[in-house]
Order: structure tokens, then sequence, then C-alpha cells
């Protein structure tokens, strides 16, 4: 396998924009990827993308988002793994890369979810879940991580407290990221107080409804070496993929996220890395309760030990081990398909050190984990600057 660099990222703004259709979206993020990396042709371009279909009507998104760019001609391929759509994205992107089949990818995620209502933005969401067995009878994702929620708390006596520090330590985080679509200081007692949505979790413990595009641009190490100059590289030294049961009363475990953990263990061992070698983390924080399983299920806090980890300022900016310095899902916003790239961007930001206010100091080697439905699909990447 050939070594692959990332070199070059661009995103839009997350949030709610309404005037700007998906393929203006995504070609923004596009152009933005391509100028900074300093190119001017790929040999494929990669889309992640969770649902077009339900949330804008539109589906073939490959070869209409090539035109968009000007590409027609180019090979474009969509790939889908509902909220882990941008991560695989990434991971076929360097799959190319790595086998020689491709000597430069650009690696997109995008969705457009704000065109429809609530009700059909939480049904389009919800046809990740088990649509016979979870959907048919009326659970939603915000259902369905509540439950995973009520088990940790009872197994390991996470607390609805240590749940509440995930959200301020992530929309403080957002405060200091101009891309996340809320820019917003919250307290314990503003997310304790917040609307309930499923007990126990309240809208402050939620990822929000989302618009937005990201795009990286990943190459051959020689090629970046040569585009980069002086400049560090960024290179990806592990992919990790697996899947879990969609269904959630299927799983042994209810509250282990074993996609996220046998992702993570794969992406270790071909980086020959171990938790303890990671300085800055991005997890998929699709609600606070996923957060704290994530980071155990990586083998960065023993089972239980998230919550209060994550209380006593652990993964906070300045902490031993930041996690979602982008502001996460949480602040940052969930534009499904468009999130794991995301994710990618804001590790090899920091670890080229154009972190800004949230930059983690001395941070060369960061991990991006992304993850579809509740688990039952994760990927992950580690990365290292050289
Ligand atoms: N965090 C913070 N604020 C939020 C928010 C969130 N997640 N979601 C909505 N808001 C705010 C809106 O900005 C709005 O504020 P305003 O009144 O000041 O304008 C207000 O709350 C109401 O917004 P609305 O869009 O009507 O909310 P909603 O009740 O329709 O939706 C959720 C709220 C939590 C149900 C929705 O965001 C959701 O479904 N999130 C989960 C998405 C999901 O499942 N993703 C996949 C994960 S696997």
């Amino acid at each position: 396998m050939r070594d692959v660099a990332v070199i070059g990222t661009g995103m839009t703004p997350f949030g709610e924009l309404w005037e700007t259709p998906l393929r203006s979206l995504w070609a923004e993020a596009a152009i933005k990827a391509i100028d900074n990396a300093g190119i001017d042709s790929v040999d494929l371009i990669t889309i992640g993308c969770m649902s077009s279909g339900l949330f804008t009507g539109q589906e073939h998104l490959a070869s209409l988002l090539a035109d968009e760019l000007g590409m027609a001609g180019v090979p474009a391929a969509r790939v889908e793994s509902a909220c882990a759509s941008g991560g695989l994205a990434v991971r076929a992107g360097f799959a190319e890369v790595a086998s020689g089949l491709s000597d430069t990818v650009l690696v997109t995620g995008v969705e457009k979810m704000t065109d429809v209502d609530g009700a059909d933005a939480t049904y389009a969401l919800g046809t990740a879940a088990d649509s016979e067995w979870e959907g048919f009878h009326g659970v939603t994702f915000p259902g369905l991580y509540a439950m995973l929620a009520r088990v940790h708390m009872e197994r390991f006596g996470t607390t609805r407290e240590q749940l509440a520090h995930v959200a301020v330590k992530n929309h403080a985080n957002g405060l200091l990221n101009p891309h996340a679509q809320y820019h917003l200081k919250v307290t314990i007692d503003d997310v304790l107080n917040a609307t309930m949505v499923a007990d126990p979790l309240r809208l402050l413990d939620c990822s929000p409804v989302t618009d937005g595009a990201a795009a990286v641009v990943l190459t051959t190490v020689e090629r970046a070496r040569a585009i980069a100059g002086d400049r560090p590289i960024v290179v990806i030294r592990g992919s990790g993929m697996a899947t879990d049961t969609v269904t959630l009363a299927n799983r042994a475990d209810l509250c282990e996220l074993n996609a996220v953990k046998l992702a993570g263990e794969r992406a270790y061992a071909m980086a020959g890395k171990r938790p303890a070698d990671i300085h800055v983390v991005e997890v998929h924080d699709c609600f606070s309760i996923a957060e704290i399983c994530c980071i155990e299920a990586l083998g960065f806090y023993e089972r239980g030990q998230g919550g209060p980890a994550t209380a006593s300022g652990c993964t906070s900016l300045g902490g031993a081990m930041p996690v979602n310095t982008s502001g996460g899902l949480k602040s940052k916003g969930h534009p499904v398909g468009a999130t794991g790239v995301a994710q990618a961007i804001e590790i090899f930001r920091q670890l080229r050190g154009e972190g800004g206010e949230r930059q983690v100091k001395d941070a060369h080697v960061g991990l991006a984990q992304n993850m579809g439905g509740s688990g039952a699909s994760s990927t992950v990447h580690v990365f290292e600057r050289v």
C-alpha cells in the first residue's frame, strides 16, 4: 500500500442554508478544497451523502455533482452508510490512493436537510434505523439514544449532569469555530432545563438538523511533499471500518458501541498507534451519550469513566485529551453525509497548527471517528503530521 496524504480542505458554513441548493453547497466546498490543495485535476470524486432523495428529491448525485464542477467525464461515486457516509467517503478515497488505482482523489460529503420540515427530516433520518422493528413502532434516533443513555446510567452510574458537560464543552468549542451552526454559550442549567426530547435527553443533548458540505483532497505522500514545500504534511496512518446490528435490541450489550471499538482497533493496528499516542480527537456526538460511549469504545477511558472524565475537564480544550474541538456535531451541526469529512478537516487543521483559538498545543497525531445509526456502522481514521 502507498502512503496517503491530505493536501487540501474546504467546507461551507454549517447551518440552515435555505437559499443555497445542494449542488451549490457541494461545489463551494469542493472548489475551496481544490484551490486549497493547489491542483487543477483529480482522478476520482467520492461523495458521502445519506439521503439526498428523501431530503431534496435528488438521486444520481455522483454524475450531477461532477458535472456541476465542470468535471463530467471524471469517475465519481457516491457512498452511503447513514451518518457515517462522510467517513466512508474518506476511506474510499484513501483506499483508491493507497492501492494505486488513483493518484489524487477529491473526497466530499454533503447533506441538505432543512428543505423538508422536522417530521420529514425525522422520517428520513429514521430510515437508518431498523424500519420494521424500530421505525414502524415509532422509535426515532433521539429515542434509541435515550435507551442507550438509560442503560449506561443504570450500569455505570453515569449522571444527567455528566451528559450535560458534553453539551457545555462542545458549545464552548463551537463558539471558537466560525463554521459552526450554533454560536451559543450553554451552561449545565441550560442543558438540564432545556425542552425534553426523549427522556433523559433534552434539546441541548441533541445534534441539530443541518445543511452543509465538506471536502478534502487526498494524494500520494510524494505529490503532497512536492506541493507542500517546507510546510508539514498530514498523512492518514490508519483506516478502520466496522459494522454492528442495525437493531439496537439485537445487541448483546446495549451501551457498548462495538462497531466503534472494532473500527478503532483496526485503525490503531494499521497506524501502529495506541489510544495514548493520540493528541486530539473528533468523535460522533450526535447525542451527548454518544460522545461518552465513543471515547470509551475508542479506548481513551475505561467503560463507565467517560462521564466522569468529561465532567472533570479532561476532554475540554486544555485538558489531557481534547475531544471535539470543532464544537462537534452538537454545536458545529450535523449535515449527516458531510460530518465525517468535516471531522477529518478539523484534525488536519489541528495537526498543521491551523486551529486558531481552538488549537491544541503540540498536536501531531489525531483521530476522527464517524458513526451511522445507533452505532451500526463506524469509520475511524488516524492522522499524523510528518
Ligand atoms: N441544539 C440546540 N438548539 C436547537 C437544536 C439543537 N439540536 N435543534 C433545534 N434547536 C433550536 C432551533 O434553533 C430553534 O431555536 P429558535 O426558536 O431560537 O429559532 C428551536 O431550537 C426550535 O427548533 P426546531 O427546528 O423547531 O426544533 P425541533 O423541535 O423541530 O427539533 C430536535 C429539535 C432535537 C428534535 C432535532 O434537532 C433533531 O431531531 N435532532 C437530532 C437529529 C438526528 O437524529 N440526527 C441523526 C443522529 S444519529
